[in-house]
């Protein structure tokens, strides 16, 4: 037995045509998109549909009525068909500006504002501060913030009883033995960069420095300085003074001068404080201290494995959060680290 129900044979009559013809104009009329009209067409024209069986029975009428069966299921064939492409042709330009519709950008609507970050005045002062000597040739190096002890005291000639490495100035890492301490200063990247690069070397190094100190108008236990470091053949306290002096300038404007004070620093020898002259500092022009420098001491070239009779240098280290300080005459340290965005502003926000 088969599945499907018998088909039933067709009957060419004017009416079976004309029923079969308004069943199609009805579904063609209501098809309302591309599933519906598909449809349409399987059910009311495509093979298997009555209009094209009757056409089909054509060929097994009687000689005599095959001419008028075949115009009137052919008109009837033709206004179906025609019907089906008119209603295609007018859902297809409804569907296309559907789509247009859905995908139209209105070019004049406000996005979303998004402030873009920007870098801290901090990190801005530092890099142009590395900029200036970049611009002498000087090249750039790194440290790690968490060192050995052995880089950030012992090898800067620092004794073991020096009360710089007490523990009340600089923050030790458990456990003790392993010697791991947050740098106290930058001069770390002295060593690490004469080990690494040896001599001749001009270098700066900028980086952030820890220590035990109370947050005040003057100090933040987590801030940044500058090293530099410059060993070479023949170098003076006259090339030392005269790279601070560029710096100062690039820094504060021609008028800008430097100072040196005698001091002491395990790792130079002499060793100075610098003070700077700054034209155009709040209540007037004054001098004011700046950081430390010298000429490096033998002992530290002879830890790194350069020879002192044939290498000498200086090298110079000072704070970004005092140069920005007295630099924008800033009156509270505390200000640059609140991350408040109305201090960051007022230097501009810069990319
Ligand atoms: N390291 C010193 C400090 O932190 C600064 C310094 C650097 C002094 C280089 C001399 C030479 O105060």
């Amino acid at each position: 037995m088969s599945e499907h129900p018998p088909i039933p044979p067709v009957e060419i009559t004017e009416q079976a045509v004309q029923n079969a013809v308004d069943a199609a104009l009805a579904a063609i009329a209501t098809a309302s998109d591309t599933a519906t009209i598909r449809a349409a067409r399987a059910a009311h024209t495509a093979e298997g549909s009555p209009l094209s069986r009757m056409n089909a029975a054509i060929r097994d009428l009687p000689a005599e009525r095959k001419a008028a069966a075949g115009k009137l299921v052919g008109q009837a064939r033709a206004r179906a068909n025609q019907a089906l492409a008119d209603q295609e042709a007018v859902l297809a330009e409804v569907e296309a500006r559907a789509q247009l519709d859905a995908e139209t950008v209105d070019v004049t609507a406000v996005p979303p504002r998004r402030a873009l970050g920007a870098r801290h005045p901090l990190s801005l002062l530092m890099e142009r501060m590395q900029d200036v000597l970049v611009g002498m040739g000087w090249e750039v190096g790194e440290g790690p913030e968490l060192d050995h002890e052995w880089f950030v005291f012992d090898a800067l000639n620092t004794d073991p009883d020096h009360p710089a490495r007490s523990e009340q100035d600089t923050l030790y890492v458990a456990p003790t033995e392993r010697h791991l301490a947050l740098r106290s200063h930058t001069s770390t990247v002295q060593i690490r960069s004469l080990l690494e690069r040896g001599a001749p070397l001009y270098l700066v190094g900028p980086g952030k420095v820890f220590r035990r100190d109370e947050i005040d108008a003057t100090h933040v236990p987590v801030f940044h300085q500058l090293e530099g470091i410059a060993i070479d053949r023949g170098l003076t306290m006259a090339h030392l003074r005269g790279t601070l002096e560029h710096l100062a300038r690039a820094m504060l404007g021609a008028e800008a001068q430097i100072r040196l004070r005698p001091n002491f620093f395990p790792f130079t020898e002499p060793s100075a404080e610098m003070d700077v002259w700054h034209p155009r500092a709040k209540g007037g022009a004054r001098w004011i201290e700046w950081g430390g420098c010298g000429m490096v001491d033998p002992s530290v070239l002879r830890s790194c494995g350069v020879d002192p009779d044939e290498y000498q240098g200086f090298a110079f280290g000072m704070g970004i959060e005092r140069t920005l300080q007295f630099r924008g005459d800033l009156n509270d340290m505390r200000d640059m680290i609140e991350g408040d965005l109305r201090f960051s502003r007022q230097f501009g926000m810069v990319v």
